[in-house]
């Protein structure tokens, strides 16, 4: 069973009497265990709507998240806070997450004081002291404030917080975006380290494919609220199948050209994210359109064993594919 079960989540917003936003349109995904699962996709796709149901701080309109197979949408509040202590986060920007008149002592080991209230002060201490070994920080910051420090130990400080709890899965939402190149690849390294040691499992977003590439094993690329695309990182990085991605990876890296059928750009802007479509979100912008895409939804379905994309022509414009198996 995988640690990390979403099911058909639907999240939609309003903003006062504005039009309704689906942010997240019938998405299902799995993280097992000491693995990386990835998020993409452009800004307003729904990254992070995704990665706040997981982690419980927004209730789905429809849908399951399951930990261990405990579904999170069913439980009550109060049983659900304990399941929060397996899901973590790190989020982008390390300052604004860290409450600047706490000391690193009291940041830290806040998690520990909601969720294991059983705790003394010492054993407190201690684990502070334990995550912020495990993170490469030493005892000495304790008493400072998250504002003398730098962006990377402010980062550090991030992922101590959401080490103290022995958490199971880290949803990590942009956590080097804000950070200087060198600094991103001390914190990287410093992760997956990290998830070695504790067999911890992360949901990763970013817009960062280098990083997606290096970090990830599964991924899971994401338009207005759809998913498009999923299967093993490398293949859906080095052999995109889905037009989207075909078209965000070429204006981001070269994509080898025997395995994608040209033109790669899309035309026109992105619809705005309240649109109602009939058919496949792309439609209007996908250079390979033909009638069928706005005629009715075009579910993610396999194309390999491991693979699955949200378009119609998938096959067709992907030739190497029909060659390899597909799951039953
Ligand atoms: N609390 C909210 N109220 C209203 N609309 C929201 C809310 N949160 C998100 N949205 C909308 O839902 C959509 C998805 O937003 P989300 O933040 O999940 O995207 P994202 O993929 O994380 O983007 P980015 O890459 O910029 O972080 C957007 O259209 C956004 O405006
Ligand atoms: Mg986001």
């Amino acid at each position: 069973m995988p640690l990390l079960e979403v099911e058909n989540i639907v999240k939609t917003f309003r903003r006062g009497r504005g039009p309704v936003v689906r942010a997240v349109n019938d998405v299902s995904f799995a993280v097992d265990e000491g693995h990386t699962t990835a998020l993409i996709g452009e800004s307003g796709s729904g990254k992070s709507t995704v990665a706040r149901v997981v982690l419980g701080l927004t209730r789905p309109d429809s849908g399951h998240v399951r930990i261990d197979g405990t579904d999170l949408t069913q439980i009550p509040e109060k049983q659900l806070r304990a399941m929060r202590s397996s899901v973590t986060a790190v989020f982008q920007e390390p300052y604004e997450s860290l409450n600047p008149r706490m000391t690193v002592e009291a940041i830290v080991g806040e998690p520990l004081r909601i969720f294991d209230r059983s705790a003394s002060k010492a054993t407190r201490r201690d684990r502070v002291v334990q995550s912020m070994e495990e993170v490469g920080l030493s005892a000495a910051h304790l008493r400072r404030h998250p504002g003398d420090l730098s962006g990377g130990q402010q980062q550090r400080i991030g992922i101590a917080r959401a080490l103290i709890v022995r958490p199971r899965l880290i949803v990590l939402d942009e956590p080097t975006s804000s950070l200087d190149l060198t600094v991103r690849a001390t914190i990287l390294m410093l992760l997956d380290e990290l998830q070695r040691r504790h067999n911890l499992a992360y949901l990763f977003i970013s817009h960062d494919i280098a990083t997606v590439r290096y970090f990830s094993t599964t991924t899971a690329v994401m338009y207005l609220g759809h998913f498009m695309e999923t299967g093993p990182t490398a293949d859906v990085i080095d052999h995109p199948a889905h037009p989207y991605t075909v078209a965000m990876l070429s204006s981001t890296l070269s994509v080898d050209e025997v395995t994608t059928a040209a033109p790669k750009r899309l035309q026109g802007e992105s619809p705005s994210p309240a649109t109602r479509f009939t058919g496949c979100p792309l439609a209007s912008r996908c250079p390979h359109r033909i009638d069928r895409c706005d005629q009715a939804p075009v579910p993610l379905s396999p194309i390999t064993s491991t693979r699955s994309s949200a378009c119609v022509r998938t096959t067709e414009l992907v030739p190497g594919l029909s060659s390899q198996e597909v799951s039953p």
